[in-house]
């Protein structure tokens, strides 16, 4: 058989290292540190997905100056104590012949004093674009002390073993405030002419040569929006990758896409369209000669990446969120087993979403980013003693649950009430743009197919059942369910939503699984703030119906907000004639309208809808738990049979159980 994404597996020359192919895992900031030191979740981290394959690592960025620093994650800046603990993490990734590379980034204007607590320097003082912070022109002798921060980040980079460094001038970094006219207003001879507006990222490249040596790698990581006039265009970003392609200044360029003036484009959600960054990868490959040109930004499978590299558009590609989600994607590719590959759902939950809320960062479907050094990555040890073990719920929670204690060497009997895996999350699945979580049950169904779990559908069981099946343990995953009382956190008094028995009320589930019968006129009453809510009104109202969403929040999708997405949900929203009320509660429902609350002036008024749709906290289906209480079995309940949360949560205390059963 022939090699599988044989464009994609072909090795290139990089400056001086020969990558062995061209799938690479580009930078993100993980914000593992501890005391600004890389340590063991950071080596977990890297080094499973240097054993997965792939064929370049961007260590995510460390701040040239103490004004660059962004996040609590962040490395030390200005600090060679980094080097031995990079050193340790660079030797365990060498082994699988990964090629290392550490990112330096400085966010010029956009920086965040809560972190840093220094000014935030940029070249002209412009506001930032991440709060409402001014910022501070440096002068020359404070572009110098820039200059030799990030020379003296590459010396570090050097010593700890990196094969070479990445200078982030993307999203309207400090180096594209350089670049663009609009940034730098300056006129000495950082600013001006095209040429002066060079003059800070050449000084920054020659330090780094000189500090570094000829043969250390030199990237460039710079971002196109052509939906924003404030920022570089195409014509732009490709006049400067040429004027430092034709002096030898570095040695690839990878091109992501958004900016700080949108981010929501930076990291794109399933919002998005697939391959957003390679057609602008493809005009800057037009227009160097020698630097190799990466193309990143959703980019998401190996059967894309192959198409971009096959059709030209790059010489290498970044997939970041793919191989947060399956760090073995790059092998599994390589060897033919495309279909194992978990499909990361572009979900941004909790990698953007936890970074955004300065966490360390994770994945709602595979649980072990982050903690590869406690859980062992996505490879399993063996069970000491294989036990049979009944899981109740083909959920999310009760499928992870299964797959991890089946590889775990246990015998898995999955018993599911309805005729399909997936649960509720199927439901969301079915949301508009959402297929992607039914391509995740999808990979279940074939990864339980293959381990031989025995999956029993159509198969509700009550506790004497459960008995008779005599297993070891029992996992119940039983989901949740909708609480039909329409509680609203706004009024925590008033415990039933006045009038809620009358007609006409169903729940999102009822309206995602078809069992609704709606109105023309919908109200969607969204306690949630996230996907269960949004997106059932974009269904909704995609199938004809008027939809007014009314939550208590400032915003519509406050939950969505940390996932990057909400902007481009609301615009979709609003695109499909959705309205939106907020700060507000539902008084009472009257069966052909609603007493809308207002919660800033405590004045109430009546409108007219035909439908109440309830988005609001749902209750534990805990029903078998209780019955087997007190019975001699070894049960454990998981996911929103517990307590219901996000599919995080679920899928996260599934792999937890499986690795500890
Ligand atoms: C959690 C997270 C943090 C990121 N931080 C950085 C960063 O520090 N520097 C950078 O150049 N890109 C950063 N990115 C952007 C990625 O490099 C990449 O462009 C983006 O995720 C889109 O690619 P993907 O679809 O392959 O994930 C980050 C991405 C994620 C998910
Ligand atoms: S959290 Fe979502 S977007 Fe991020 S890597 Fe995981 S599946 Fe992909």
């Amino acid at each position: 058989m022939g090699q599988a994404f044989p464009h994609l597996f072909e090795p290139i020359k990089v400056g001086s290292r020969t990558l062995k192919h061209r799938l690479n895992f580009g930078a993100h900031t993980a914000n593992m540190s501890e005391g600004g030191l890389p340590m063991d979740r950071h080596l977990g981290y890297y080094s499973e997905r240097a054993r997965g394959g792939a064929a370049m690592i961007v260590v995510e960025p460390v701040p040239p100056h103490r004004t660059g620093v962004l996040t609590r994650g962040n490395f030390r800046h200005g600090d060679d104590a980094v080097i031995p603990h990079f050193r340790r993490i660079i030797d365990a990734c060498h082994e699988f012949g990964t090629v290392m590379i550490q990112q330096i980034y400085h966010v010029g204007a956009h920086g965040d004093w809560d972190n840093s607590f220094e000014a935030n320097w940029s070249p002209s003082g412009l506001p930032s674009m991440h709060d409402s912070d001014g910022s501070h022109a440096v002068s020359e002798s404070q572009i110098e002390e820039l200059v030799e921060g990030f020379g003296q980040a590459a010396r570090r980079a050097k010593e700890a073993g990196f094969d070479g460094c990445e200078l982030m001038a993307a999203y309207n970094a400090l180096i594209e405030q350089f670049w663009s006219p609009f940034s730098n207003r300056r006129e000495d001879r950082f600013g001006g002419s095209f040429e002066k507006r060079m003059a800070f990222s050449a000084a920054v490249l020659d330090r780094i040569r000189k500090y570094a040596g000829p043969d250390f790698v030199i990237g460039m990581a710079i971002s196109v929006d052509p939906s924003r006039p404030d920022v570089l265009s195409v014509a732009d970003q490709q006049e400067i990758a040429a004027w430092h392609d034709a002096r030898g200044l570095y040695d690839y360029v990878t091109i992501g896409t958004g900016s700080y003036f949108d981010h929501t484009r930076i990291i794109p959600a399933f919002l998005y369209e697939d391959k957003m960054g390679p057609p602008f990868a493809e005009a800057i490959r037009q227009a160097v000669k020698t630097v190799k040109v990466q193309a990143e930004s959703h980019i998401r499978t190996p059967e894309n990446a192959d198409y971009v590299i096959a059709s030209g558009q790059a010489d290498m590609v970044s997939i970041v969120r793919g191989q947060i989600a399956d760090p073995h994607l790059a092998n599994k590719a390589r060897e033919g087993r495309a279909t194992d590959i978990r499909p990361c759902i572009s979900c941004n939950q909790m990698c953007w979403g936890r970074r955004s809320r300065d966490y360390w960062i994770s994945c709602l479907i595979n649980p072990s980013a982050g903690r590869e050094f406690q859980w062992g990555g996505d490879r399993f040890t063996p069970a000491a003693k294989p036990k049979r073990i009944l899981v109740v719920g083909g959920g999310p929670a009760g499928l992870e649950a299964a797959r991890a204690s089946t590889e775990r060497g246990h015998r898995v009997t999955l018993v599911e009430a309805s005729d399909k895996l997936g649960g509720q999350f199927r439901l969301a699945g079915l949301q508009p743009r959402r297929a992607q979580i039914l391509d995740l049950i999808a990979w279940y169904e074939g990864q339980l197919g293959k381990l031989q779990v025995e999956v029993r559908l159509n198969n509700p069981v009550d506790a004497d059942e459960i008995k008779a099946l005599g297993a070891d343990a029992v996992v119940l995953a039983t989901g949740s369910q909708p609480a039909r009382n329409g509680y609203q956190r706004a009024l925590p008094t008033v415990e039933r939503l006045p009038g809620v028995e009358r007609p006409n009320v169903f729940a999102v589930e009822d309206v995602m699984g078809r069992a609704a019968r709606l109105g023309q006129r919908v109200l969607l009453l969204d306690d949630s703030g996230n996907w269960r809510g949004a997106g059932t009104a974009w269904a909704m109202a995609e199938q004809g119906h008027h939809v007014t969403l009314l939550t208590p929040d400032s915003m519509v999708g406050r939950e969505i907000l940390r996932t990057g997405s909400e902007f481009p949900m609301r615009k979709r929203l609003r695109g499909v004639g959705v309205d939106f009320i907020t700060d507000a509660a539902v008084g009472e429902w009257h069966g052909d309208g609603a007493t809308i609350l207002d919660l800033l002036t405590g004045k109430s008024k009546w409108l007219a809808f035909d439908t109440l749709v309830l988005a609001t906290a749902n209750v534990s289906e805990d029903s078998l738990a209780r019955s087997l209480e007190g019975s001699g079995l070894e049960c454990h309940a998981i996911g929103d049979g517990l307590s219901p949360r996000h599919a995080a949560a679920a899928i996260y205390e599934g792999r937890k159980l499986g690795l500890a059963l």
